[in-house]
């Protein structure tokens, strides 16, 4: 073929000579994700360990991850460098007597996730800062949502910090195409704190499931510590009385308003992250500048407080947050017809207290906020049912 000068497609690929692995960071899915260096730039090197057991599903992981991770270029998505796919190496566990990783090359974001970083900056995360990481995620996820790509698994630990305190998405080990209406295999994937609850009780999403994830993240962002946990009482929407103890006196009304319009128990009811991004500009234009925020969005941002919902000190956060990782997403394909529902390795079980089958009911069953209204009962009671199901299969009752 002729050179025309340009970069060839195989130049994602990475040359393992060049790479270093520093300390670990964190524990992936699949292996660990480590600080690292490639030819002189700190990079993020997330290993994926082939094993037989898992070895369709961590194929098809990093295949999603990567797929995302080149197409999605975007200022609030982490830029991808490359792939790196080492010689097979001895493992005297493994039954062929060789086990297989796969690295991939990311940008080095110095701050962490989310998940940490509220936890240590509490007392400097004001109203203007926050909003702004909010317009950071709906910017990039609008962004993915017209690739028709769904994350499905939103969440503080999936959301990193970059220098200037502005976020950046990660892990698309579980993203997907939108699927067409007539798809019959659906995957229950995500993160149950998180999660919508169409998700969770194994029924069909669209991309509204992420806006759902979003406004989870909207009131973490909002109380600074985890949101009330959802139950099968309410059928996974969240319980009134939780939201108005959660939501501090301070916190701006539209940004309250807007994460509870994001977890609308209708999938149709919730914005599109479009509508949620042009929402969030405007109440940024409300509130005062930060100073040493980063980013022109800050810098543009309108000087007049209005309300004194502005402002910028932070309530006292209330209950003791727990610093705990919130666990691992799940992965199980729900098959609609009658076959049972296999259980796909997600890297952890479901374990701890946020498994549902150890959910107890939480309340009133009319007490929820977003559960569409009249024949309140009898959706309630098909949810349930739905759920039983859905859990029967799973063998996790
Ligand atoms: N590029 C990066 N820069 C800094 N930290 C990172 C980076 N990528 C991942 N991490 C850290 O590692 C954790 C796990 O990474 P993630 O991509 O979510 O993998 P997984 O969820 O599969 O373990 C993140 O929550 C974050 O703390
Ligand atoms: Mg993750």
């Amino acid at each position: 073929m002729e050179d025309d000068g340009l970069p060839e497609d195989n130049e994602w690929k990475l040359d393992p000579e060049d790479l270093e692995k520093l300390e670990q960071i964190g524990g992936g899915n699949f292996g660990a994700v480590y600080k690292g260096d490639y030819v002189g730039t700190s990079v993020a090197i997330k290993e994926v360990v082939i094993s037989e057991d898992d070895e369709e599903f961590a194929r098809k992981y990093i295949e999603r991850e990567v797929a995302v991770l080149r197409s999605a270029r975007h200022p609030n998505i982490l830029n991808f460098i490359g792939i790196c796919t080492p010689e097979k190496t001895k493992d005297s566990k493994s039954r062929s007597g060789f086990k297989e990783s796969v690295l991939i090359v990311t940008e080095w974001l110095p701050n962490g996730n989310l998940h940490k970083y509220i936890r240590k900056n509490k007392d400097e995360l004001t109203w203007t800062k926050r909003v702004l990481m909010a317009i950071d995620i709906a910017s990039a996820m609008a962004f993915l949502n017209k690739k028709n790509l769904i994350h499905r698994d939103l969440k503080p630990e999936n959301l990193l910090i970059t220098e200037n305190g502005r976020i950046k998405i990660c892990d698309f080990g579980f993203a997907r195409r939108k699927p067409k209406k007539d798809v019959g295999l659906m995957t229950l994937a995500g993160t149950e704190d998180y999660m919508a609850p169409e998700v969770t009780l194994g029924e069909d999403y669209d991309e509204k499931c992420d806006v759902y994830s979003f406004g989870v993240v909207l009131y973490e962002l909002i109380g600074l510590r985890e949101p009330p946990r959802r139950s099968p009482a309410t059928a996974f929407d969240f319980r009134a009385d939780d939201i108005k103890a959660f939501v501090p006196a301070d916190c701006p009304e539209e940004l309250a308003q807007l994460a509870a319009h994001c977890t609308r128990y209708r999938s149709s009811e919730r914005p599109s992250f479009a509508e949620s991004l042009k929402r969030l500009k405007e109440l940024l234009k409300t509130l005062p500048p930060d100073a040493g925020v980063g980013g022109s969005l800050a810098s543009s941002a309108s000087a007049t407080p209005t309300t004194a919902a502005a402002a910028t000190t932070v309530a006292p956060a209330g209950d003791a947050v727990s610093g705990a990782a919130t666990p691992p997403p799940v992965a199980v394909v729900v098959q609609p017809s009658s076959s049972p529902a296999s259980i796909q390795p997600s890297g952890g079980s479901r374990s701890g207290s946020s498994s549902p089958a150890k959910w107890t009911a939480g309340g009133q069953g009319s007490d929820h906020v977003n559960l569409p209204a009249g024949g309140e009962g009898d959706v309630l009671a098909k949810e349930k049912a739905r759920l039983e199901k859905t859990m029967a299969k799973l063998q996790l009752n």
